[in-house]
């Protein structure tokens, strides 16, 4: 069944809402249980669709996944009886790729689909593989899936990543636990996600040095299976960011809770630059509205700087600026979709490349617009907030893979939004 959103622009926020745990942090950790001996308890799992894959995929493996409740989630791994990530799931999501690690750590064999191009660009997956091949592994590409062979195990190794990889370093990490001897990691990346992972890891009692910096070093367990500790997942730090983007762009005051600022700050930063208040406390975040909006300039870079998964929500709150933004997209080279559907409602923006700048002030009117990623949709949905009328977003099973509950979230600081059949 296809969902739309109507939205009715013009509504003022309040109240405050609350964060569900991060997605792409949940994805590495569920993966993560495929190197664990017993099962574990995930808690905080955000319901999205992406889970649900995730799920799919660890029990299409021989493991069993039960939601003891919408955010809680148990697997048990230790009937994992089949190597092979398929094409119609991973298709669907390409962080499919997380079980790659942990999948050919554990079985010194495995066979993974090649994720193909996506939406936002090329996104290849080379930084993994090559990681993998310095750690023993022999990897062939055979009718489009990857065939990765270790016999006896993966070796501890030195590896430099030429690039920083998110979904890559979470790989290699995990790899790496189950690994013989040690391994040394330089330019690991420094996202929240990927520190949660080796938290977790080193709460297993694997030896981990650095964590938290971009240089790893980590003892392997010489093949052995670990036992992982239930644990709960961090904050979804992008929702965050986006609802408080709806609270900006309606200049509203709004708060969200369960968040955890410090992984924020980039974000927060940018806010206060564009003349918005923002109180912390605790695990609060109240953002006030700002008396003039200022533009911004935004460049996406690696955490801790501004991050990409945030930059569709800042160019739809630029069109609320006094003046012309510039937001710079430096990590995938096609992630502005949402520009053209925003145009269809009014948005003055002019792309060059991978810079886009952005008239604001100009007046925004309701239109159907067309999801067509996850963030670039929540672009679409913060638009409709203040455009005049009534708007209709489409395809939102977009949002649906990464946003949990988000018209009930929604609805629930005042905006005039129902989920509707097509
Ligand atoms: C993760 C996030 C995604 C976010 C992105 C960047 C998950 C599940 N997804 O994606 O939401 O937008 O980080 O913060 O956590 N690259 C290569 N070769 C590789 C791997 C990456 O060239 O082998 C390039 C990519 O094309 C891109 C850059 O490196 O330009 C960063 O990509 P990466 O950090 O790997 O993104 P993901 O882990 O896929």
């Amino acid at each position: 069944m296809m969902h739309f959103l109507r939205i009715k622009g013009g509504a003022k926020l309040s109240g405050e809402v609350g964060i569900s745990g991060a997605k792409n942090a949940a994805l590495p950790l569920m993966a993560l249980t495929l190197i664990s001996k017993n099962r574990v308890t995930i808690r905080n799992i955000p319901n999205v669709a992406d889970i649900k894959t995730m799920a799919q995929l660890l029990r299409n493996l021989g493991a069993s996944c039960e939601f003891a409740n919408e955010n809680s989630l148990t697997i048990d791994a230790s009937g994992v009886n089949s190597t092979t990530a398929t094409y119609d799931i991973v298709r669907k999501m390409r962080a499919s790729i997380l079980v790659l690690g942990p999948l050919l750590a554990r079985f010194g064999r495995c066979e993974v689909s090649l994720p193909g191009g996506c939406a936002i660009g090329q996104r290849p997956i080379d930084l993994h593989l090559s990681a993998l091949e310095k750690m023993g592994a022999n990897i062939e590409i055979k009718q489009g899936y990857v065939v990765a062979t270790a016999e006896g195990g993966l070796k501890g190794a030195n590896i430099v990543f030429d690039k920083v990889t998110v979904t890559g370093s979470e790989n290699i990490v995990t790899a790496a636990a189950l690994a013989h001897g040690t391994t040394r990691l330089l330019n690991v990346a420094l996202e929240p996600e990927v520190v949660q992972v080796c938290e977790i890891l080193a709460a297993a009692g694997v030896k981990i040095e650095g964590i938290g910096t971009s240089e790893l070093t980590i003892e392997g367990s010489g093949g052995k299976l670990l036992k992982i500790s239930d644990f709960e997942v961090i904050p979804d730090r992008i929702e965050a960011a986006t609802y408080l983007c709806a609270g900006a762009i309606t200049n509203s005051k709004i708060s969200v809770t369960g968040a955890n600022a410090k992984h924020l700050t980039a974000v927060l930063a940018k806010f206060e630059e564009m003349g918005f208040g923002i109180r912390i406390s605790g695990d609060k975040i109240t953002i006030l509205p700002a008396e003039k909006i200022r533009p911004c300039e935004i460049v996406t870079t690696e955490y801790p700087g501004f991050p990409t998964d945030a930059q569709a929500q800042f160019t739809a709150l630029s069109l609320v600026a006094n003046g012309v933004s510039t937001i710079d997209e430096r990590l995938f080279e096609n992630r502005f979709m949402h520009v053209s559907e925003l145009a269809r409602m009014g948005a003055d923006i002019r792309l060059n490349g991978h810079i886009a700048s952005v008239q604001g002030g100009g007046e925004l009117n309701a239109a159907d617009v067309m999801a067509t990623d996850l963030r670039a949709s929540s672009a679409l949905v913060l638009a409709a907030l203040v455009a005049k009328g009534v708007s209709r977003v489409h395809r939102i099973y977009h949002l649906d893979r990464g946003y949990e509950n988000l018209e009930i979230k929604l609805k629930a600081l005042g905006a005039d939004v129902e989920r509707l059949e097509e």
